[in-house]
């Protein structure tokens, strides 16, 4: 028996049925693409773990710096009873706010990756036994419904992943968020910032290849799942900066020209030689960006901190 409480907000078909959905959409338009949410089946949250070692790889290191430093600040300005954490992966991190809470009582990690879910419960509670820990495998961009634990609540969404999101479903994602706070509760957002154009392309195409493995674990996603003949070695690791839209952007590109068969879902896709699949977006934002994204939601910046190198923030918002 766990000694956490594991609750699946979704039908069991759910994921299959979303996973069809997407592919089906994404691969039979152009250009072609798919959600970033897929990359994350067991491997997938592994290759992630491994991508925040990487020396290139300087956002993790970055948002622990400032965790490490703020984590009291961030206590004695909410007194969170409660904190949920959306994207959770290993909860690596979130040992610096568990451990300075005073008053915490209750932890409800929330993620699409059962693996890391359960992962992390078993380690936080293994040095944390009396920690009230309820994980939740959901989809934060479908509207969660949130066990009722004791308030005020932290909501924290760490490590950027607010930038895999899209302009327009970063408005609708932080509108739900929003929903979930109560007068007293806040929010805390990790955000990448706008920097060199060169470092922020060598995080994203590192030398021992880690993130082209994590990329192309889509497809081994999408072979497994809905019998897909895909061959992840028959395509190329992209990652760009977009300076328009100031996101890296993650592709795909078929090496010579091929099609998919997708059994499951009756399709047939082609690709051209050199044609490019969409894997990922990840925005980097500024200050001003942030307050104003909040803003729409119906939140308020109340701090703004930044490791000491200025390439990571993290935000605290209430409802306003
Ligand atoms: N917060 C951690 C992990 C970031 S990796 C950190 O800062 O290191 C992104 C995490 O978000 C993964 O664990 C992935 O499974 C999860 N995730 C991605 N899209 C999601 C979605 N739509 N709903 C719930 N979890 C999601
Ligand atoms: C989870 N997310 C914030 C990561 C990012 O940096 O956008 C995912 C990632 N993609 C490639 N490397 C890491």
């Amino acid at each position: 028996m766990s000694p956490f409480l594991l609750t699946r907000t979704l039908p069991e078909d759910a994921t299959g049925a979303a996973l069809r959905g997407d592919v089906l959409h994404g691969l039979t338009r152009t250009p072609k693409s798919l959600p970033p949410k897929w990359f994350y089946d067991a491997r997938g949250s592994e290759l992630f773990e491994e991508i925040t070692r990487l020396p290139e790889y300087y956002p993790t290191r970055a948002e622990r710096e400032i965790l490490a430093d703020r984590a009291p600040e961030i206590a004695a300005a909410t007194g969170a009873k409660t904190l949920v954490e959306l994207g959770s992966g290993s909860s690596e991190k979130t040992r610096y706010l568990l451990d300075s809470l005073p008053d915490l009582q209750s932890y409800v990690p929330v993620d699409v990756s059962e693996s890391a879910l359960t992962g992390a419960a078993e380690a936080l509670l293994a040095e944390r036994p009396s920690l009230n820990v309820h994980a939740l495998i959901a989809d934060f961009t479908r509207g969660l419904a949130l066990p009722g634990t004791p308030g005020p609540r932290l909501v924290a969404f760490l490590g950027g992943t607010i930038g895999n999101l899209l302009p327009g479903e970063r408005e609708v994602f932080l509108r739900s968020v929003r929903t979930l706070l109560d007068p007293g509760d806040f929010l805390l957002l990790g955000t990448d910032l706008v920097k060199d154009e060169a470092v922020l392309v060598r995080a994203y195409d590192d030398a021992a290849g880690v993130t082209a493995e994590f990329n192309k674990n889509v497809l081994a996603v999408v072979a497994r799942e809905l019998g897909a003949d895909v061959d992840p070695g028959d395509f190329d690791h992209v990652a760009l900066w977009d300076r328009d839209n100031e996101w890296i952007e993650m592709r795909l590109r078929a090496r010579s020209a091929l099609t998919v068969k997708i059994p499951e879902l009756n399709l047939v896709v082609p690709f051209e030689a050199g044609e490019e699949l969409r894997t990922e977006v990840s925005a980097k934002f500024r200050q001003d960006g942030v307050r104003t994204e909040l803003v729409a939601a119906g939140m308020e910046l109340t701090h703004w901190w930044t490791d000491k190198e200025g390439r990571f923030a993290l935000s605290l918002a209430t409802a306003s």
